[in-house]
């Protein structure tokens, strides 16, 4: 799922992140999900299908272990030093958008507390930092001149990272855009992809002495569909051939980024963060619906990066489908676009959450548990579903999870969290099993370091292994980031 409570219609419910494949765990998934696809009934657990061997699971010497965040979420200040506003300081300045009238001010105020936090991650043994730069600070209104003093702030960050020997990972989208480049049309504009290479090249140019994990765009699909098609996240549209535009364009604009990072001679990786969802049929007649959601969730973004082409299921007035005008989306594309989009990276980011059901009218439903994110349905053996499904149907790349996580139960702090601690164990077991049989997954980051600005659901779901009093700004290390930090030491993780 997009990161969303729910989809804008009832004839095309919730969507969810695709896992459609013919293994033995997404056969016994549907023979059990048949029982219980409710869309909003309880979930009935899936019997395990697997269960973790008795000595602890390895992982590669190399394998890079890490927290992330992003800008608008953690760094609060958004008036400060020459930045200019993003589409979330103006969708949420609308009181009725954001849960609360909550805004990205103070969030948990980053801005100034970096080096304390890169002393936490230090503490907790993280081998790499993920977290967004501003594109509005660097420049406040999406091109022209650049503003030094936050060329000047995210060195110092990458500094402090570097110094402790954390590898940086930065995201140069996670969906702020300036105001501005929305003011002239946002991601529905091409012209908007040519500005973010410029950003992309400042960025390469200003760091290209620092070996980092770069990721082009965020999720380009919530971006797309949560925010020009739910209307739930900025810039807040319901427009489906909006959201199709901002598909292509966001994936054009990745592509002319990675070849702007080549043309640099910067240091590091690219790649891009793509959120995916193992897709269920709930029975045989729901299959169609289950591959047109698996086309629009997951390969409308795997296909064109991977492969160099779009599906041709994915968007149409068809059940399960992105209800946009295909004709329209396809002249969009001009000659060439596609072989950009293919620029070979270095690596592919998956975000992982969970995963769907879907009935044969092309509805996503509910078949395990939820978080208190609703759109979360855990299932940690998805994520082996997820990993082997990109080793057998993708040209091999390495793999990096550069989000998974979960929120806890209710908005209060708390440090008790053995839910999450159950969640990471599992997940992380399901990643050494892929491992084991041969997908090059090379490194996992859990989302979030910090509890922080969850979007539409402002303060109220916490998702940090950190917990934070926003008034105080004061950090608490929960349960689960003691775990991680003796999975990161252990470089391995146990049955129990
Ligand atoms: C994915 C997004 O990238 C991140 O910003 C968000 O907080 C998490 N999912 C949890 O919803």
């Amino acid at each position: 799922m997009t990161d969303s409570p729910a989809r804008p219609s009832a004839t095309i419910a919730r969507r969810g992140f695709l896992a459609l494949g013919g293994s033995a765990a997404a056969a016994a998934a549907l023979a059990a999900c048949t029982a219980s696809s409710s869309p909003t009934g309880p979930a009935t657990p899936t019997p395990t299908p697997w269960a973790p061997p008795a000595e602890p699971m390895p992982f590669p010497a190399d394998y890079l272990w890490g927290t992330a965040t992003s800008a608008y979420q953690v760094e609060g200040e958004t008036a400060l030093d020459g930045r200019g506003p993003s589409i979330w300081d103006t969708f949420a300045a609308t009181r009725s958008n954001v849960k609360g009238g909550a805004t990205g001010d103070p969030a948990a105020d980053q801005y100034h507390r970096y080096e304390a936090d890169a002393d936490l991650m230090s503490d907790l043994g993280v081998g790499a930092y993920r977290f967004s730069i501003s594109w509005s600070r660097i420049l406040p209104t999406g091109s022209g001149a650049v503003n030094q003093a936050g060329l000047d702030h995210y060195r110092a960050v990458v500094d402090a990272l570097v110094a402790r020997g954390i590898r940086p990972a930065i995201t140069l989208f996670h969906w702020d855009l300036p105001q501005a480049l929305q003011d002239a049309g946002g991601w529905g504009d091409r012209e908007t992809t040519a500005r973010f290479a410029e950003y992309a090249r400042t960025l390469f140019d200003a760091f290209g002495d620092v070996e980092i994990d770069w990721l082009t765009i965020n999720e380009p699909k919530t971006h797309a569909f949560v925010g020009h098609w739910y209307g739930v996240h900025a810039p807040g549209l319901t427009d489906p051939d909006a959201a199709a535009a901002a598909v292509h364009h966001q994936m054009l604009a990745h592509g002319l980024a990675v070849r702007e990072f080549r043309a640099s001679g910067a240091k590091g990786r690219i790649g891009i963060a793509l959120n995916l969802l193992p897709v269920y049929p709930i029975d045989p007649d729901a299959t169609g619906g289950a591959e047109r959601v698996d086309a629009s969730e997951n390969r409308l973004f795997l296909d064109p990066v991977l492969l160099g082409s779009y599906p041709i299921d994915a968007i149409g007035p068809y059940p399960g489908s992105l209800p946009a005008d295909a004709t329209a989306f396809e002249a969009l594309q001009q000659p060439g676009d596609l072989d950009v989009i293919s620029e070979p990276c270095d690596l592919l980011a998956i975000q992982y959450y969970g995963v769907t059901g879907v009935d044969d009218g092309g509805n996503t439903v509910t078949i395990e548990p939820t978080s208190a994110a609703s759109w979360q349905q855990i299932r940690a053996e998805g994520l082996y579903d997820l990993l082997t499904r990109l080793r057998d149907d993708y040209p091999p790349i390495p793999i990096l999870i550069t989000e998974n996580g979960m929120p806890d139960p209710l908005p209060a702090v708390t440090v008790d969290d053995p839910y999450r601690v159950d969640f990471l164990r599992t997940h992380f077991q399901q990643a050494a099993r892929a491992i084991d049989e041969g997908v090059p997954l090379i490194g996992h980051f859990v989302w979030s370091l910090l509890d922080n600005f969850e979007w539409a659901e402002g303060y109220s779901q916490r998702w940090g292994i950190v917990a934070v009093d926003f008034a105080t700004q004061e950090r608490m290390p929960k349960a689960s980031a003691g775990y991680f930090s003796d999975v990161i030491a252990a470089n391995a993780v146990s049955p129990d």
